[in-house]
């Protein structure tokens, strides 16, 4: 066993010493106490009263009462697995980062792939956004890739994410329907949002529905920061290129597999690692310099707009491969805790308003969802660097600190925690100039809801369109509301008028009224070979 121990990686050796083998042992209680007997309670006379006493039967019923935990309140629905990164070459040139400069070291890693709507019991083939979420257990301490398989979002503000769940959720009288995108609440969020409506067409699209987590693409959607040793900072966008490459369900097997096997994706996964078909993908990063921020004829911080990647190439920098499954969903899968704050030195944000609240919102909800502020310390959740701070006590604390002093700067005790500068490998964050009045306002440079829609739409095959048209007619024909309905073809009239008058078509309502089609119309087919860039001056 000790020689197995050894060829472990840091993460492994570390879930492992936590892992309990039952094997050939002998039952007890949490206590230790040897059991005598785990089928009767303890009774007065045969067929008399339990009594109170059966300090056995108190614990394991309380124990099982209490197993439940909240499930989150949006991805409820997933499943995890293990592996490691390796990045092709060093990327000192464009980040400090320390796990992407060695092409020989191997990086722990741990990945939930996810539903956004359904509650954890919901089919895994539901027409929804698919969550891509890596944590990367590095030296410097962990950084997570919180990601999903659309480049783009619903929304361009935080300020409306609980908005558009609670109009995505079932109904809140009746709990149903369970289907994320077929019903009045979700399309009149989207007639009354407009900036969704590019990313409705995504979710509508194949990808709504992919066929495999191992043929889906990632996306980390906002801008982030590269930053050097030199203190020189590139905005990066971040993908995941699957090696199987894109694949999805159609609708019909979608449906029919929602029945017949609701757990396809996660069997899928499960299978392919366990016959020793690693999923792998490909960390992809798109670079602009500083001085292009405004280059382009849509804000690089809007969250619902993409870089068209022959604008902006996509440089393959790495690999991931899964290659374990998980030993305890519950333990891993269940509590594990991802949160794009969980940046490391070389990484950091940009002022995206959406960016901006999430890093607020996972660690609040994993204060109750996990039960308190102790939740790093759960194995999965575990740095393998040192974590050594002043923070002391809470539900559940593990760690025993020793000494007199919680505080610093201390004098009573020599060896209290000291910070590190930044050339010791302390973080400091980016020191971007920021200037300007306090206000309530959308940028008008947010302005644009419609020309990538229409670039997405032309770029697809006439397959393609037909199944996004089929989409519409499933989820908005489910609306009941029909001024609802008739708003929706009026909203997509904005993208282009073939579309709306296709999808007004299937949906017992009136086609668009106007000529439509303000969107930009692209000429290229292909997404990939979308420019939106300014032309020079
Ligand atoms: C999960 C909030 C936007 C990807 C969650 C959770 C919350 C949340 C509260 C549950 C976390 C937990 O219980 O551990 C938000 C807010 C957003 C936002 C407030 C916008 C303001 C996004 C975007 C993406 C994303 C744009 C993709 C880039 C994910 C993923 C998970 C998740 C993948 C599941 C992580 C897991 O597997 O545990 N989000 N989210 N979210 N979010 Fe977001």
């Amino acid at each position: 066993n000790q020689k197995k121990l050894n060829n472990l990686d840091a993460k492994e050796k570390q879930l492992e010493s936590f892992t309990i083998d039952h094997t050939g042992k002998r039952m007890t209680t949490n206590q230790g106490l040897r059991v005598s007997n785990d089928d009767d309670s303890l009774r007065a006379g045969r067929r008399g009263p339990t009594i109170m006493e059966d300090f056995h039967f108190r614990e394991k019923m309380t124990h099982f009462d209490h197993e439940r935990i909240p499930e989150r309140v949006v991805h409820a629905r997933g499943s995890g697995a293990h592996g490691y990164f390796q990045v092709y070459e060093p990327m000192h040139e464009l980040t400090e980062a320390g796990f992407l400069q060695d092409p020989s070291k191997k990086t722990p890693v741990f990945v939930r792939f996810s539903t956004v709507l359904g509650s954890k019991g919901s089919p895994d083939t539901a027409r929804d956004v698919r969550g891509f979420a890596t944590k990367f257990y590095t030296e410097e301490g962990i950084f997570d890739l919180v990601g999903n398989n659309i480049p783009i979002f619903f929304i361009q503000d935080a300020m409306k994410f609980p908005d558009v769940i609670h109009a995505g959720k079932p109904e809140p009288n009746r709990e149903i329907p369970q289907a994320a995108t077929a019903h009045d609440t979700f399309w009149d969020f989207v007639v009354n949002n407009t900036e969704t409506a590019h990313m409705v067409l995504w979710v509508l699209s194949d990808r709504g529905i992919p066929r495999s987590f191992r043929m889906m693409e990632g996306f980390g959607v906002h801008t982030f920061r590269f930053v050097n040793k030199q203190g020189k900072a590139r905005f990066v966008k971040f993908h995941w290129k699957p090696i199987l490459g894109v694949h999805s369900l159609v609708w019909e097997e979608a449906q029919q597999l929602a029945g017949k096997d609701p757990d396809y994706h996660r069997r899928d996964l499960w299978n392919a690692i366990d016959a020793e078909h690693f999923p792998e993908y490909e960390l992809g990063v798109q670079i602009l310099e500083e001085e292009d921020e405004f280059a382009f004829d849509f804000d690089i911080l809007d969250p619902t707009k993409f870089w068209p990647e022959e604008d902006i190439p996509v440089r393959k920098i790495g690999k991931l491969t899964l290659d374990r499954n998980v030993d305890n969903f519950f333990a891993e899968t269940e509590q594990v805790a991802f949160h794009v704050a969980n940046v490391v030195p070389g990484i950091d944000f940009t002022n995206d308003p959406l960016l901006q609240g999430r890093l607020f919102s996972y660690l609040d909800t994993q204060l109750i969802r996990l039960g308190g502020p102790n939740f790093h310390e759960i194995p999965i959740n575990r740095s393998v660097s040192a974590v050594v701070n002043n923070q002391r006590d809470g539900y559940h604390r593990m760690t025993i600190n020793r000494g007199v002093t919680s505080y610093s700067v201390n004098s009573l005790q020599n060896n209290d925690p000291k910070p590190s500068s930044e050339k010791e490998g302390g973080y400091v964050h980016y020191a971007e100039k920021v200037d300007g009045r306090k206000i309530r306002e959308r940028s008008p440079s947010f302005n644009d809801h419609y020309s990538q829609a229409t670039f997405f739409w032309n770029s697809m095959s006439e397959v393609e369109k037909q199944h996004i048209i089929n989409a519409f007619h499933f989820e908005v024909g489910n609306v009941e509301n029909k001024q609802i309905r008739q708003r929706v073809v009026e909203v997509f009239n904005n993208v282009d008028s073939e579309l709306a008058t296709l999808i007004a078509a299937g949906i017992g309502v009136d086609p668009p009224m106007a000529p439509g089609g303000t969107g930009v119309k692209a000429s290229s087919p292909a997404v990939s070979q979308m420019t939106t860039k300014k032309s020079p001056k």
